[in-house]
Parts: C-alpha cells; structure tokens; sequence
C-alpha cells in the first residue's frame, strides 16, 4: 500500500469517526436545545395554537369534526342536559358541541373559544340556538360568578390550558349538583406522530425554535384524579383511540395540519426551515409506520363526566 492510500484510509477513518461522534452528540444537544426552550421565559404556545386555528377553522368541520364527532356526541349524550338550562361550552371551536347542546336546551348556549376564525364558523353553524364569545377560557371562567351554570362541557381542548385551574374554576361556577362534561386528547395521542417529529428534529437541534407546552392529561385515571382534586365527584371516566389510515407521510401531515391536531407544532421550526424539517418527518414516519402502502394516525382520548 502506498503512503497516499494509507493517508486517505487515515482522513476516512478520522472522518467517520467526526461523524460518528457528531451523530452521538445529537440527543444531548437536542435535549439541551429542549430543555433551554423549555425552562425560558418566553412561551408562545397560546399565540401559536390561536394561530393554527385560525387558519384552519374553514376546512375544520370537514378534517375533525367528521372524524370525531361521534366522541363528542357520546360525552353529550352521558350528560342529562334539560330544557331552559345554563350550559358553557369552553374551547367551543366551530360549535359542534354547543349545537347538540342546544337541541337539548332548546336555548342559547354559550360558546368560550379565543379563536376568532373558529368562532366565526360557529356563528355561520349555530346562528339561532348559540351564544359564542371570544376569551380564554380560564380568564372567562375568573369573570362568572359562583353558581351560576347548570352544566359546563369542554371538548378536546382542556389540554391547551390549565387543566386542574380550569377544572376548579368549573367546580365554583357550578349550581350544586351542575354536570362537568370532558373529552380531550390525552398526551400520548399521536405518540407515533410524536416520536417520528422529535427524530427529525433531533438531526438537526437548531432548527428547533419554539416548543409547545401543552397539559393534556395522561388518560382516564389522570382526568378521575383532577376532577376530585378540583372538588368535583366523577361518575363517569373513559378512554380509547380512534385511528384514521393516510398513504403517505406527507398525506399525514396535511392531514394533521388541517385536523389542529399538530396545532403550533407546524410553527416549531422558524419559517425557512419547516419545508425542510416537515419533510424529513414525513420521510421517518413512512420508514417507522408505513405499512402496505397505509400509515395510521391514531389519536388517544379520554372523557369524563362529573358532578359538583
Ligand atoms: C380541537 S379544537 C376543539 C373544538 C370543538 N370543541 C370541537 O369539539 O370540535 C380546540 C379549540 O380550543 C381552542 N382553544 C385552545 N386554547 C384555548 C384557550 N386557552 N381558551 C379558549 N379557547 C382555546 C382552539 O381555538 C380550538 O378552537
């Protein structure tokens, strides 16, 4: 061998071994970008997930309220809703929730969502039989005096706020023996979705710039546990999945995009970057969960009914 040949053998072996240890710092340094985003003072998830929405909110009957309503209905469906009574729907969106509701009622039911193109859907869904409002919803609930709504539903969106606030300020807004209704995604729907997303990140940790910190529950025991920490008595919790199958990766995460259920996720990488960062996922997802030409999106939920 010559001395050339062993020198280029030396730079491929030194060039592997750079490479190597550049791909084991990976985690560390996406944890470290992680925890950074994490602990900082600056959080925009509310921006972002009202951001998402909005944008949304015109294609969202036809992406997740086709998909799931019958998850809502069944939550609606376990509440003994009457006549004349007083019912908040919080995270309202487009009103599907609030326009059962009111076919039960048979008056004005209020909707609570900080969405205003989610709101605007639901006053062209609901215009007669609803109410709806544009706040947040632990803000809004501050503002009501004790005992003062029969029933208060919240669905799939307890997980973007705070959850045992929200559930204690339901608990003080309630007529006694008034109904809690909720159903929400827990955190780990769309556990696939999650895992394939972070390893697209993860090979490239700078890319990440803002990080969701959402609450969802982690499931049915967990939404027991912070309906009687909040003072309310459950009489009902439940949990499940619900998948859909898309062809492709990038099918799934069009899918996602419009459904809100990577609602701010798709601002996680600075604008330049998210082509390159969502294509990469889209790339991994096919690898980990494409299977006969079908990818499952599955979302996990819970659901509870309680009384004060
Ligand atoms: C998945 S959608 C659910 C909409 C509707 N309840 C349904 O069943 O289709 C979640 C909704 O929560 C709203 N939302 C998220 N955080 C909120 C907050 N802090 N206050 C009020 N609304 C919020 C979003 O704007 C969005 O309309």
């Amino acid at each position: 061998m010559t001395k050339e040949s062993w020198n280029n053998l030396d730079n491929l072996r030194i060039r592997a071994i750079i490479q190597d240890m550049n791909f084991r710092k990976r985690p560390f340094k996406m944890l470290v970008r992680t925890l950074g985003l994490f602990f900082s003072k600056e959080n925009r998830t509310e921006e972002m997930v009202r951001k998402s929405y909005d944008r949304i909110s015109v294609g969202y009957d036809e992406t997740w309220t086709r998909h799931m309503r019958d998850l809502t209905s069944d939550l609606i469906n376990k509440l003994d809703i009457r006549p004349g009574e007083k019912v908040l729907d919080l995270t309202c969106g487009t009103g599907y929730a609030s326009g059962l509701i009111a076919e039960k009622t048979g008056v004005n039911v209020i909707g609570i969502d900080n969405s205003e193109g989610m709101l605007q859907q639901a006053r062209q869904n609901y215009p007669e039989t609803c109410e709806f409002f544009h706040a947040d919803i632990l803000g809004y609930l501050k503002q009501l005096p004790d005992e003062s709504a029969d029933v208060v539903t919240c669905c799939w969106g307890l997980g973007y706020s705070k959850p045992l606030k929200v559930l204690r300020q339901i608990k003080r807004v309630l007529k006694k023996g008034g109904q809690c209704g909720i159903v929400d995604n827990t955190i780990f729907s769309l556990r696939e979705v999650m895992v394939c997303s972070t390893l697209a990140f993860m090979e490239q940790p700078d890319k990440l710039e803002n990080l969701m910190k959402f609450r969802f529950l982690m499931g049915k025991r967990h939404l027991w546990t912070w309906l009687r920490l909040a003072g309310l008595k459950p009489l009902d919790v439940w949990g499940g999945s619900k998948s859909y199958k898309v062809e492709s990766g990038i099918k799934a995460i069009e899918r996602l995009r419009a459904t809100g259920a990577a609602a701010g996720f798709e601002y996680a990488a600075a604008d330049a970057d998210s082509d390159e960062v969502f294509r990469r996922f889209a790339e991994i997802l096919e690898q980990k969960y494409l299977h006969d030409g079908n990818l499952s999106i599955i979302h996990r939920y819970l659901g509870g009914v309680a009384v004060k």
